[in-house]
């Protein structure tokens, strides 16, 4: 009999026997650095002369592994063995399919460390955040199996004589699968394990900076004996394939998680129906965030600058749930100021692998040179009372950054920055504070710290973002706890982790019988 759900276990690392595992596993992951890993399309392994390398944002110089790199001709392979998977797969059991994801939780769980140790390496995360990513990507697949199981006994209909009535849910088809690469594990595997147990075959393209952890993912599904073509894998760059999968005529829906610009740049292109189509092509688009924490002159201090820091700055503030600015009622402002201030002095910048780090590096040189430009920019648009610099130039370090005194429609609180930088502004009062956290073209995550009800009544129907935390920090959304999508330009708020994420991914047929 099936176990209820229950979130995964967060590993202690300060029990000896836990640091030891991460270690041993940090060992043996060096052993297998460097190596290639191919496409896998119908489950035949495929070299291409290009390939893809991934290195480690903390040592820039080491290289973690390399991937084989999709073009034109195999996508199109892709998408047609995943066609001819789909002929049997849409027919397999909601009970089977769901069965391959309990499987594939029960060998992630197993190798955990593993997991957890190829984000150290190759997303920079630290031990904690690692643990994290690879403890939600084990959730989806036990909370999305158990929702198939659900979805099976179809849509309840009312009795009618003489007639036997059903609404039963069938998938889609062929999927493209398109995960950012902050949450290397948990959203791929979310994203593609919802698709697949709810009847479909997918193409998931990873994203270019872990690809390797998407590999690790590919073998799993192969070690659970997934059949061949449900899950394609194929590495390659968003311009070269991206655009040519989405506008296929054959794809039936994307799911897609990643910037507003690609997201909207998919969104466009997908709406255009390609000769031979006979669909409206399903976006599901989750896209970016200018996430705030509000500080109201009621709130407990401590707990609020805590919140804020953690939020502003776990995974380097690569999240999208991340604080990227923090307003404060000015009756506290100082107090708030000074508080951040000495909490994110105390971090700790590192290589990810040492357990002691509280941030790693950021991802790529991309994201170092955009990072530092907004600190530039920051610097002149309120004033740097934290960081402001790079650290050591052995991998894409940047210290953790606090801006004050900045304006609400300063740019550095209006664009997202998907760095380790959060800007403080100032509010007159409550309810200011509330019109400035909305006035973004975003809306994902938010929280509020205050002791007053009204206040907390006020934020849960005003503050309009799809997850707000009262009195908590805007990160950790966890699985089947705290449903997970945006507002506005932050998505389709599709709701990841949620009760109704799998109808997504399918369609509901009504079938009525004379008796
Ligand atoms: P990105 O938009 O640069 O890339 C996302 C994915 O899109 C990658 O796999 C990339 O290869 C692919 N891609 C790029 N061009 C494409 C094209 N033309 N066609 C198809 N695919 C294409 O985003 P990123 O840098 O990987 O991730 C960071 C962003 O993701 C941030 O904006 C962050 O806020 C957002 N994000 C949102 C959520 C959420 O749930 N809302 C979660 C995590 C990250
Ligand atoms: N789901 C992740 C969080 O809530 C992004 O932090």
């Amino acid at each position: 009999m099936l176990m209820e759900f229950k979130n995964e276990a967060l590993v202690n690392f300060s029990l000896p026997e836990n640091k030891a595992a991460m270690e041993q596993a940090l060992a043996q992951v060096a052993t297998e650095k460097g190596k290639h890993y191919p496409l896998v399309i119908g489950g035949k392994k495929i070299n291409t002369e290009a390939n893809i390398t991934s290195l480690n944002p903390s040592n820039f110089k080491e290289v973690i592994g390399t991937t084989a790199r999709a073009n034109v001709e195999l996508a199109e392979q892709a998408v047609q063995n995943a066609l001819e998977a789909f002929a049997d797969w849409q027919y397999v059991s909601p009970k089977e399919r769901a069965r391959y994801l309990f499987k594939t939780a029960a060998v992630m769980r197993r190798k955990k460390f593993e997991f957890s140790a190829w984000m150290v390496e190759e997303a920079g995360k630290n031990w904690v955040e690692a643990d994290a990513d690879t403890a939600e990507a084990i959730d989806f697949l036990e909370y999305y199996g158990r929702q198939m199981l659900k979805y099976a006994a179809g849509m309840p209909v009312a009795p009618f004589v003489g007639e036997e009535n059903e609404c039963f849910y069938i998938p889609l088809g062929v999927g493209l699968i398109v995960p950012p690469w902050n949450f290397p594990l948990a959203i791929l595997t979310g994203m593609t394990a919802a698709a697949i147990v709810a009847g479909n075959t997918v193409i998931m393209k990873p994203a270019s900076t872990t690809p390797v952890i998407a590999a690790k993912l590919m073998e799993l599904w192969e070690e659970v004996s997934l059949p061949p073509g449900v899950v394609n894998f194929l590495p390659g760059s968003g311009s070269a394939i991206g655009d040519y999968l989405v506008g296929h005529p054959k794809i039936r829906f994307i799911n897609f998680t990643g910037s507003k610009e690609v997201g909207l740049h998919i969104n466009q292109l997908a709406a255009k129906v390609a000769p031979g189509q006979k669909w409206i092509k399903r976006v599901i688009a989750e896209m970016g965030g200018k996430d705030a924490i509000i500080v109201d002159s009621e709130a407990d201090i401590e707990d609020a600058a805590n919140g804020i820091v953690t939020s502003a700055f776990g995974f380097q503030g690569q999240k999208c749930s991340a604080c990227s600015r923090a307003i404060v009622v000015k009756d506290v402002y100082d107090e708030l100021v000074a508080k951040v201030v000495a909490k994110t002095k105390a971090l700790k910048l590192g290589p990810a692998c040492d357990h002691t780090v509280n941030l790693g590096p950021v991802i790529d040189k991309n994201a170092y040179t955009k990072i530092l430009e907004y600190i530039e920019i920051g610097k002149s648009e309120g004033r740097v009372v934290a960081g402001g610099s790079k650290g050591m130039e052995t991998g894409y370090f940047i210290e953790p950054t606090v801006i004050a005194d900045v304006d609400p429609k300063a740019r550095i609180a209006q664009e997202e920055i998907f760095g380790p930088v959060v800007a403080i502004i100032k509010a007159d009062n409550f309810d200011q504070a509330i019109d400035i956290a909305n006035d973004t073209e975003y809306g994902l995550t938010g929280a509020v710290y205050s002791k007053n009800r009204v206040k907390l009544e006020k934020a849960r129907r005003e503050f309009h973002v799809g997850n707000l935390y009262l009195n908590r920090k805007c990160t950790g959304a966890l699985v089947g706890v705290q449903p997970f999508g945006g507002f506005n330009m932050s998505g389709t708020d599709s709701k990841a982790g949620g009760a109704d994420y799998l109808l997504l991914f399918m369609q509901a047929k009504s079938v009525a019988e004379k008796l």
